[in-house]
């Protein structure tokens, strides 16, 4: 059976697995490195798990491949950061499966591996595409390689690739702690509160559909180094995450629309602030910020946070989703997707 998103075939000697994994949207943003090559963060974050959108990956392992291949809808990949990233997760994966035993199910190393995959929502536009991408990858190569790793340590090798990764594999209201430990043991990923817990409804707000300037690696070493106010945004980021949690607990719209508004803006301040300064907004996006705040003076529970794009999630615990729809469609040149919070990441096959 060859799914949608695989445009060649799967070679008959494969090891293959396919994953889904849905992207998140963090409420309280990781913003700054503590580790670059471990990836490890400066304050601990807090997302949101989308339901529907997310990155389609088959990975598949074959003696005959002589170099790593990615190829996204079909066209093959030779630049990029999600490269890079990915031979990251692929290299983890293989030292996991050559200590434990150099060789499973057949799988001789090395070996290198095809990747397909498609993403349903615009890719490396600040909607953390590389989160879903980086965590479906880690979970479809783990099965094909028929690796025994717990969803915790793949979350832990996901995040090598990219930080946010790690907390796709866990559904509705998820934590990575920030950690105190060199190497990284303690900074992990959790739920704290499942899909059912609050089901707050998603719009996603596509200003643009194209691939960023700025990874977000750099722009965020570019501000811990430039940017005067990034000792402030460190502070400030682990107080708001842990009143951002409590608001999500308490369910408690008000509190949480607030919290998460100055957390977007704090972290975009501090990213303005570097030399040479990071704008990752667009006119559309001020317009819907500020149509949000128009909507909420007008009695909607509603509230927006912004990646490191132009792009705008707007949530929602309001009844009147066809309304908040349109008023945000109101704003010339845009887009609107509508999701919801989900599980995390899961495999399709094996
Ligand atoms: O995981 P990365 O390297 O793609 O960085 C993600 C950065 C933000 O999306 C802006 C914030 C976050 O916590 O997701």
């Amino acid at each position: 059976m060859k799914f949608d998103w695989e445009h060649l075939e799967i070679l008959p000697d494969s090891k293959v697995a396919r994953a889904f994994s849905p992207t998140n949207i963090a409420l309280a943003k990781y913003w700054g490195k503590r580790d670059l090559s471990l990836n490890l963060p400066q304050n601990s974050s807090l997302s949101v798990t989308l339901d529907d959108l997310g990155s389609f990956t088959t990975v598949e392992f074959n003696r005959e491949f002589t170099e790593d291949s990615i190829f996204l809808d079909g066209k093959i990949k030779i630049d990029g950061s999600f490269i890079k990233k990915a031979r990251l997760v692929l290299n983890l994966l293989r030292s996991r499966s050559s200590s434990a035993g150099g060789s499973q199910n057949d799988v001789v190393l090395p070996v290198f591996a095809r990747i397909q995959t498609r993403n349903n929502f615009p890719t490396g536009a600040g909607l953390a595409s590389s989160a879903s991408g980086l965590s479906a990858l880690a979970l479809a190569g783990c099965s094909a390689l028929g690796l025994d790793i717990s969803k915790e340590e793949l979350s832990a090798i996901s995040r090598q690739g990219s930080g946010s990764a790690c907390r796709s594999f866990f559904g509705g209201f998820v934590q990575w702690n920030r950690g105190e430990t060199p190497d990284g043991s303690d900074s992990i990923a959790e739920s704290i509160a499942g899909v059912g817990h609050w089901p707050l409804g998603v719009f996603v707000a596509i200003v643009e559909e194209k691939e960023k300037m700025n990874p977000s690696t750099d722009a965020m070493e570019l501000t811990r180094m430039s940017s005067p106010y990034f000792s402030s945004w460190v502070e400030f980021a682990e107080k708001n995450v842990k009143a951002i949690r409590e608001a999500v607990m308490e369910k408690d719209f008000s509190k949480l629309a607030v919290l998460s508004e100055e957390n977007c803006l704090k972290m975009h301040a501090s990213a303005q602030a570097s030399s040479p300064p990071l704008l990752f907004w667009e006119a559309q996006t001020v317009a819907l910020m500020k149509k949000v705040w128009d909507m909420r003076n007008r009695g909607f529970k509603v509230f927006f946070t912004i990646d490191a794009g132009p792009n705008v999630v707007i949530f929602c615990n309001d009844i009147r989703v066809g309304e908040i729809k349109n008023e945000l469609l109101s704003i010339s040149g845009i887009r609107v997707l509508e999701s919801s919070i989900g599980d995390g990441a899961k495999v399709l096959d094996a």
